[in-house]
């Protein structure tokens, strides 16, 4: 989903549990909010389908939550022994049992799975590497670059969408779920990168869209091939117009990427589509779709993907009465964003997600300006994580990142929930193009693309915030290309330009083609290594002057960004915090954002022209930049280790 942000709140804690109007507590359960939900009796009854974890009534079964979080920690623990698979193999072969360190280490991994602090790597397969010379990037080429993110240092990769679709929007327009788009590889490839990136460490989560479908999908082709009322048509919010002769929309909802919301078919009646006409949303009362997406879930854990980013995550749930959008809706009013039953389809979720051994991961693409209402997401039995949005539109002024980051902790602190640290993706310009702007913000409806741009000071900045994103505590996202300094490609050719964003915004909006670029690998010029034939017509074509982007040039070169991104990831994998290290923040001034986490761990942004010390009994573990003279310049992150207790932590090992 893409909502344009508005000032977050500072949030408190979350409110206290309450079952009946009562006031209750959960003994060492987190704090979990009810929804206080004007449940559908539809909704009500589609819960009401499934006996575990899902309450029956609008009201937060807190038994059922308490349960969830004993079956979490047992099940963690199968996941610590399987992780550790050097361990428990020692374990298993040595007759005299589990040594002490065997089980410091299954300690430390059940405190903290795998996920809550892992580094998550975004790959827009498309234009990440094709190793078949057709200009368009696919599963081998991934395959093949598997040493490449294993040296990189990331512990997932999130897929965007590789099914078959029509694109009509880069793949978010499926038409079936459970295949391959041939243009990618085939479902054995899929299985065959799942297990050799496992090999290295490397887990893989899958792209799920449950919002909508694509024209194409036999789904919306039986609906349209059947009548009005039907239970084809069921599946998706088919309406009869308004107007004399139905020749207006049901109401007046906007879709997201401009234009209203609906599409006339041939019959007369209407179909919703908050994205692209091409894109169908699918009705979220009807079971069967409920059943069909649980059911593709299975298909994908099954096939050994690690967990599943939710698309659209707030939007599946529609009011079945379509009321006009007013000003300023309550907490879950909005009559298509954010409703409380959503809820329950993620409570389903995560029931099929924990019944692995191994428990699959749920990241949701939740756009809420309300950090409480967002938090709700992420209650222990929902979803694991979920995008901070807010972080990666956040601009680079000191006060505005401070407020953010404390926000996020904040609201994700009572849930239990790790936050997450996101500076870009495939829908949002590069940082080092916006870092580099007067106006450094991101805003869907203010993009400002071919406004005076600083690529030097971006990429300055750039690195600054990829350090202080890996200092914080909790999991990190990186976005293809943002580790090689990608600037947004600005200028695209208005016919070269694909996304619908553009083409429906009539030229309005730039569109994010720019930060879907393929990604250069080696040599001087297009297709900078991106695919073995030189000859490749590429889907989006590259700038010409990428060649001291690509990772040849920077590999060696210990100043490029790739060297940088390298060493943060090593340093913060061994995390010179410690173990579920507190933050502390540190007052440098109001320039600067400063913590400390763990007994000797420091970070240090400076984003003012006014040079600041370093601390005297402190080495630098890494600097974004020059540090020159014993001082953090501007737009520079230091890491630093505190150093009165080298005894026991010597940073030098680290930097080797
Ligand atoms: C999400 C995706 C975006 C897509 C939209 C519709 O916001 O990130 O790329 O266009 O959903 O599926
Ligand atoms: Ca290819």
């Amino acid at each position: 989903m893409l909502r344009p942000m508005r000032e977050t709140e500072e949030v408190g804690t979350a409110a206290p549990v309450a079952v009946n109007g009562d006031v209750v507590d959960v003994t060492d359960a987190p704090e979990v909010a009810v929804p206080d939900v004007a449940v559908t009796d539809r909704a009500v009854e589609l819960a009401a389908t499934d006996v575990t974890g899902v309450p029956e009534t609008g009201v937060t079964d807190v038994t059922a939550v308490a349960e969830t979080a004993v079956t979490d920690v047992t099940s963690v623990a199968e996941t610590a022994v399987s992780d550790v698979t050097g361990a428990a193999e020692a374990a298993v072969t040595d007759v005299a049992g589990v040594t002490a360190t065997d089980v410091t280490v299954a300690d430390d991994a059940i405190e903290r799975p795998w996920w809550r602090d892992a580094v998550v790597y975004q790959v827009y397969i498309r234009s990440f590497a094709d190793a078949n010379g057709d200009g368009i990037g696919d599963i081998s080429g991934v395959r093949a670059r598997l040493p490449y993110l294993a040296a990189l240092g990331v512990d997932a990769l999130w897929f965007n969408p590789w099914y078959p679709s029509p694109l009509a929007d880069a793949g978010y327009d499926i038409s079936d779920y459970r295949s391959i788009d041939p243009a990618f590889g085939t479902i054995w490839e899929a299985e065959q990168l799942i297990a050799e990136a496992r090999t290295l460490g490397i887990r893989t989560i899958v792209d799920i869209v449950p919002n909508h479908v694509s024209i194409e999908h036999p789904w919306f082709q039986e609906a349209l091939a059947s009548p009005p009322g039907s239970p084809a048509r069921e599946r998706f919010w088919l309406r009869p117009g308004t107007g004399t002769a139905g020749e207006l929309p049901p109401n007046g909802w906007q879709s997201i990427f401009g234009g209203q919301a609906w599409t006339r078919v041939a019959d007369g009646e209407w179909y919703l589509h908050l994205f692209a006409p091409e894109q169908p949303d699918l009705n979220w009362e009807d079971p069967e779709v409920w059943a069909e997406h649980e059911d593709i879930l299975r298909f994908w854990f099954e096939r050994g993907v690690a967990g599943v980013r939710i698309d659209s995550a707030a939007l599946l749930v529609k009011d079945p009465g379509l009321p006009e959008e007013v000003p300023n809706p309550g907490p879950g009013e909005h009559p298509f964003t954010d409703r409380d039953e959503l809820h329950y389809i993620y409570r389903r979720w995560r029931t099929i997600a924990d019944s692995y051994d191994e428990p699959r991961l749920l990241v949701g693409e939740v756009w809420l300006p309300d950090a409480e209402r967002f938090a709700r997401y992420l209650r222990p039995d929902e979803l694991h994580t979920a995008f901070n949005f807010d972080f990666l539109a956040c601009p680079w002024e000191p006060g505005p990142m401070l407020a953010s980051i404390k926000s996020a902790l904040a609201a994700h602190a009572p849930v239990d929930a790790p936050a997450t640290w996101v500076l870009s993706n495939h829908d949002v310009t590069r940082p080092v193009t916006r870092y580099g702007r007067v106006d450094t913000r991101f805003a869907f409806e203010a993009k400002r693309e071919g406004t005076p741009t600083d690529l030097v000071r971006g990429a300055r900045r750039a690195r600054a915030a990829a350090l202080l994103a890996m200092a914080l505590p909790g999991s990190m996202y990186i976005y293809q290309g943002d580790e090689l300094g990608l600037p947004e490609a600005e200028n695209i050719p208005t016919d070269r330009r694909q996304d619908p964003m553009w083409r429906r915004s009539g030229g309005v909006d730039p569109g994010r083609d720019g930060c879907r670029v393929p990604i250069p690998w080696s040599g001087a010029k297009p297709p900078y290594g991106f695919s073995p034939n030189d000859e490749a017509p590429l889907w989006l074509d590259q700038p010409d002057d990428w060649a001291p982007l690509s990772v040849e040039a920077q590999t060696d070169d210990p100043a490029s960004m790739l060297s940088l991104y390298r060493t943060g990831l090593r340093i913060r994998r061994d995390a010179p915090w410690g173990v579920d290290s507190e933050l502390r923040w540190l007052d440098y001034g109001d320039d600067v954002i400063a913590f400390a986490r763990g007994e000797r761990f420091i970070c240090i942004v400076n984003f003012g022209p006014q040079p600041i010390e370093l601390p005297v009994e402190a080495d630098v573990l890494v600097g974004s930049a020059e540090l020159v003279g014993n001082v953090v310049p501007q737009d520079t992150s230091v890491w630093l280790i505190q150093t009165l207790d080298r005894a026991s932590f010597d940073p030098e090992s680290i930097r080797t």
